[in-house]
């Protein structure tokens, strides 16, 4: 039975017609997250037992209370039902994130684009990612190609689920996790591909994603969150930029997903030469 079908038949008692339940919730390893209306938050704790009840591979189950927050992406989740430990191992592809989805983001909508990067990367490529996280991109490429990853990270929480997360994949042959403002400790001139897994103005990094690739150039991978009407005046802008740095740049532009009401989240593959 569909989720919203479940959660009518056993709460139609209690919670009005009127109200949209959910059509559905994101499971990260043992935790559902869920979007309610603010006019169902007063039945969270109701809605988030009959979730236990309707999928036995959630454990615990959280409702979003506010905006992600800040440079390091602080989500707000507030746990409604089930386990209080929310520390968990989401299996995605073969690949292990451990990770606490009430703390740190973890787009499930992102998931074909993890995919489609780690299959573009070729074996014997220097990859650098720029906002690892808990390693969404970095953990797909090294598993999915001989590389050799840098993967930077400032927020010193992310970063110690990063660590365990490489020896978890056994991947330590292949990544390097570096802690601090990707824009300081980057590496320099040694890069065929640079991951800019960031959405908020992340044009303002891309100077620093150039200066990490190989002399000859390489591909860049920048996201961006923005109403599609403004995708031509960023590409204009990718352009004086690269050639700011002498270098010639082709961009082909993907969206990942629907971001929020006019804003969409897109990927600019940038071919540097
Ligand atoms: C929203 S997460 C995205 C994670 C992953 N790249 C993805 O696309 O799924 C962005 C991450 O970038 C990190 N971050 C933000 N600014 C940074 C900076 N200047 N240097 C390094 N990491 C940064 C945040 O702490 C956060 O973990």
């Amino acid at each position: 039975m569909k989720y919203r079908n479940f959660l009518k038949s056993r709460l139609s008692d209690d919670i009005p017609d009127n109200l949209l339940l959910p059509s559905g919730f994101h499971l990260v390893g043992h935790v559902a997250l869920v979007h309610l209306d603010f006019e169902l938050m007063k039945y969270a704790h109701r809605i988030g037992n009959t979730t236990l009840e309707y999928d036995s591979r959630v454990k615990s189950v959280v409702v979003k209370t506010g905006p992600t927050k800040g440079r390091t992406r602080q989500p707000s989740y507030s746990l409604v039902a089930g386990d209080s430990n929310t520390v968990t191992t989401h299996i995605e592809s073969g690949v292990k994130f451990k990770l606490d989805p009430l703390r740190l983001t973890f787009s499930g909508g992102n998931k074909g684009e993890r995919i489609r990067v780690s299959h573009l990367t070729k074996h014997g490529e220097n990859v650098v990612d720029m906002f690892s996280c808990v390693g969404q991109f970095t953990l797909h490429i090294a598993k999915a190609a001989n590389v050799e990853v840098t993967a930077i990270e400032i927020n010193p929480e992310a970063f110690e689920f990063l660590v365990e997360n490489i020896n978890l994949n056994e991947l330590n042959d292949r990544v390097t996790a570096v802690l601090g403002d990707c824009r300081k400790v980057h590496p320099r001139g040694v890069a065929n591909r640079v991951i800019m897994g960031y959405l908020h103005d992340t044009i303002s990094y891309l100077p620093t994603a150039i200066e990490t690739l190989v002399d000859e150039g390489g591909v860049i991978h920048m996201h961006l969150s923005i109403p599609e009407s403004e995708v031509k005046r960023i590409i204009k802008r990718i352009n004086q930029i690269c050639r700011g740095y002498g270098f010639q740049s082709t961009t082909e532009v993907f969206n990942v997903k629907k971001y929020s009401p006019g804003i969409e989240h897109f990927v600019f593959d940038i071919l540097v030469k």
